[in-house]
């Protein structure tokens, strides 16, 4: 199987393309990366001779890099995104411009080259349901929850979520959407809280925590989440819709707390600082239906292990997330939106 993944230079992409290769020696993998600011090709430097995988510098946005790249793919899994909540909220140009109308021009493009019946992947997230509130904490997000974005970002998600059920209803495209909660694990980029809160602790600085840090959070293991794409890929049905979530809620304080506690420090390291606009309170998941359908549950995500084990990798390879944040998304941004980000 040929597999053409947009976004794979991103954080949840470089471990998707490790785990085909390790998992799939039957598969090839083509990343297609724009190569935003978030977008990192020494993620990849490990996997980057293997005969079985290859980059193409190139934009969901863009018609005729699409139609090269998908010729001869068996699939597509589209993760490219503008991802992040804050900078949505700074500047939404780029994703509703990325996240909703490319995945709009990679569904054309899809479909024009004979993928109608072969599979599409939309990795979407758990941010398209809107927020739960702290009172019930036995209500989760269900694939039938109604869709009710709260930023920027979920909002251009939905409209990307929406699109991908459209062309399933409308062309009988052979898509399915998955739904995953908060990733962590390596090569997250910095700006993100568990690489943001350990870097900065690294470089002696506070961590800042917004609003009163009782935000609840499900955090999902990248592992975890790619082998729950690839079940999607491989498994999943049709037109249908499959969350994915940890089982690993935790409030942004006691979040805080761990990572504190893991590096040595106490409260005195933590800055509160004024609430992001529109802070979703809660998310959370009710995965029953992928681990009753396609047999798949966390196994890699259960804390402390799994949190100890990704602030380890943070400590120990300060050389990437130096280079990584080393401010190469200004110039990008400016480049392409002429604003600052
Ligand atoms: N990280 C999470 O916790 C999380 C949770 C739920 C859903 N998701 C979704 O998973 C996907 C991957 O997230 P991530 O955390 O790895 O993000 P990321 O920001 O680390 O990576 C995004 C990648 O997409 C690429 N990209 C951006 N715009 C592009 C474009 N126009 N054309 C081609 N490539 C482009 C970037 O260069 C980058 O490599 C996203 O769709 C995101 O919405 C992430």
């Amino acid at each position: 199987m040929h597999i053409v993944l947009t976004g794979g230079a991103g954080f949840i992409g470089s471990n998707f393309i490790k785990l085909v290769l390790r998992d799939r020696p039957d598969c090839r993998i083509t990343n297609l990366d724009v190569l935003t600011y978030s977008g990192n090709l020494e993620n990849l430097t490990d996997i980057e001779n293997d005969e079985r995988y290859s980059f193409v510098k190139g934009d969901v946005r863009d018609p005729e890099a699409l139609d090269k790249v998908l010729a001869d793919a068996d699939a597509v899994v589209h993760m490219a995104a503008e991802s992040h909540v804050d900078r949505s909220i700074m500047d939404s140009g780029p994703f509703v411009d990325t996240n909703t109308r490319g995945t709009q021009v990679l569904l054309d493009a899809w479909r024009r080259a004979g993928g109608n019946d072969k599979r599409f992947i939309y990795v979407s997230t758990d941010e398209v349901y809107g927020s739960l509130s702290l009172e019930n904490l036995e209500i989760k997000f269900t694939e039938k929850t109604p869709l009710d974005p709260s930023s920027p970002y979920s909002a251009s998600k939905t409209g990307g979520d929406l699109l991908v059920s459209a062309y399933f209803h409308t062309f009988g495209m052979n898509v399915v959407t998955t739904r995953c909660s908060n990733n962590f694990g390596p090569y997250q980029f910095p700006e993100k809280v568990i690489p943001l809160f350990v870097t900065n602790l690294m470089d002696g600085k506070k961590v800042p925590l917004y609003g009163d840090g009782k935000n609840v959070r499900d955090w999902l293991h990248v592992d975890d989440h790619c082998e729950a794409v690839l079940a999607a890929l491989e498994k999943g049905t049709a037109g249908q819709v499959y969350n994915i979530g940890g089982n690993n809620e935790r409030s942004n304080l006691e979040l805080t707390h761990a990572i504190l506690g893991l590096m040595g420090h106490g409260d005195e390291m933590i800055e509160y600082v004024e609430d992001r606009l529109g802070h979703d309170r809660r998310y959370a998941i009710d995965a029953s239906k992928i681990k009753s359908e396609l047999g798949w549950e966390p196994s890699r995500s259960a804390w402390p292990e799994a949190l100890e084990e990704t602030v380890k990798w943070y400590v120990d390879n300060r050389q990437w997330w130096e280079r990584v944040r080393s401010g190469a998304y200004q110039s990008y941004y400016e480049q392409q939106y002429g604003s600052k980000a």
